[in-house]
């Protein structure tokens, strides 16, 4: 990582006045808040500073209100577009955003695209939505999007046609890292263009795999919704002979769900997520001897763990590879090899889905989305263009959506996260034990 990396994009000088200078003016860098001028450091240990020696130290530019705006806020008019799978809080960041453009910088003119990337696209035919603060009144009580979503990305040509048709001078869209390489591609389609349109996101995953960002808005009501699963299957695993509870819950690449949701509930015995292979001959016998030991066991897996067992599949729109059931899988497996040796068991398998993905934001996550909304406005009405906000150490700050989408944030198999995971379930670091110890379970 070098300081390039983390350059953001402008359209150009800020000279406008902010209606919101009053907020600023008043404020240096504190450990709340870090002024326009300043910088937030992308390392925070001395040994990796130490590693830098001085030089050009990579930092974010922080995100929030400006004292000077590029855009005349009487003059613009903004798009909203929401994109991929459901998650907790969309409908809190539309809301904040449309509430922040109209109250404090006095936007009188959004719309909203329907379904998605399609929305912006002239042929598919959806009419915009004009968005006032009276239609966003409540809509944050209720999980999805008012404005509906879609996956897959569109010809970012015909999509900045549509910009340039209706007068768009922002696009926010509110997606995954299959929505940001197309904002991204559209951002670039308005740069060959030399038009003036800034292109703003708010990273969007249940599954919290997107770099650099802290952690994403939603995730936090998706693991405490995935833990209500846990307990029933808690419950009815402790309470028959050779209880087996089995959850399966979303995430695909990346495990922080599972991890998470079995560490805020502390019962589960095993959690199996994509970032580290299982053998399951060797997983097996483990299992059995722990209900021997315990009367029971309680087993957590991320839907994108074990895909080496299942066939390939495609992928969907988004371009992701779609998944094989891993949670069937391994239920037919556990109840073949408990059958084969003759050991009582009771399997209760639940798989809670998009039950976890499709209600409101809990108070947590709505504040997030709220703040989310207030950086992305800020970020926006300055001016800046091909970024996403996010929180860097606790601070907001602004992304450049290239490096956002070139990687994907993983659980660490050797980082402290999943330390703690071994150390609440006490499964071993991986299940290829050696035979000897499978032939003794
Ligand atoms: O991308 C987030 C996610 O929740 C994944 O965990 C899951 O595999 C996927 O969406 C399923 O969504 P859909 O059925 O909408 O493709």
């Amino acid at each position: 990582m070098d300081a390039a990396d983390l350059r953001i994009r402008t359209l150009g000088e800020c000279r406008i006045s902010s209606p919101l200078r009053g907020l600023v003016t008043r404020h240096g860098t504190t450990e709340h808040y870090v002024d326009e001028t300043d910088r937030v450091l992308f390392d925070d240990t001395v040994a990796m500073l130490a590693g830098r020696n001085g030089g050009d130290l990579p930092s974010f530019e922080p995100g929030g209100p400006r004292r000077h705006i590029y855009f005349d806020p009487s003059k613009i008019r903004v798009g909203i577009v929401t994109c991929g799978g459901l998650c907790p809080g969309l409908n809190d960041v539309i809301r904040g955003l449309v509430l922040e453009l109209t109250s404090h910088y006095g936007v009188s003119r959004i719309v909203g695209f329907r379904n998605g990337y399609r929305g912006l696209v002239a042929r598919h035919g959806h009419d915009v939505e004009e968005l006032t603060p009276a239609r966003v009144q409540h809509i944050n009580e209720h999980g999805g999007t008012v404005l509906g979503t879609s996956r897959g990305n569109q010809d970012p040509a015909e999509i900045v046609d549509c910009l340039d048709q209706l007068g768009i001078n922002i696009l926010f869209v509110i997606g995954g890292d299959g929505s940001m390489r197309g904002a991204q591609r559209i951002a670039r389609e308005i740069a060959d263009r030399d038009r003036r349109i800034a292109v703003v996101g708010v990273p969007k995953t249940i599954d919290n795999d997107i770099p650099w960002i802290g952690h994403s808005f939603g995730f936090q009501t998706a693991f405490g919704k995935a833990t209500e699963s846990i307990r029933a299957a808690h419950t009815e695993a402790t309470a028959q002979p050779g209880g087996v509870g089995l959850v399966q819950l979303m995430g695909r690449h990346s495990g922080f769900i599972a991890c998470y949701a079995a560490l805020a509930t502390n019962d589960a015995d095993y959690v199996l997520i994509p970032e580290v292979p299982v053998d399951v001959d060797a997983f097996l016998p483990h299992l059995r001897r722990r209900v021997r030991e315990r009367g029971h066991a309680l087993v957590v897996v991320a839907e994108g763990a074990g895909q080496n067992y299942l066939p390939a599949e495609g992928t969907d729109a988004s371009g992701n590879r779609s998944l094989g059931d891993f949670g069937i899988y391994l239920r037919r497996r556990i109840l073949d090899d408990f059958t084969a040796a003759g050991t009582e068991i009771n399997l209760k398998y639940i798989d809670p889905s998009y039950v976890i993905r499709s209600v409101p934001a809990n108070p947590y996550d709505s504040v997030y989305c709220l703040r989310l909304a207030q950086a992305a406005v800020h970020a926006a009405m300055a001016g800046r263009t091909e970024l996403v906000v996010g929180t860097w150490r606790n601070r907001f700050v602004h992304v450049p959506i290239p490096l956002a989408v070139a990687t994907r944030n993983q659980v660490d198999p050797d980082g402290d996260l999943w330390m703690s995971v071994r150390e609440a379930t006490g499964q071993p670091a991986s299940f290829t034990t050696p035979a000897t110890d499978r032939a003794a379970a």
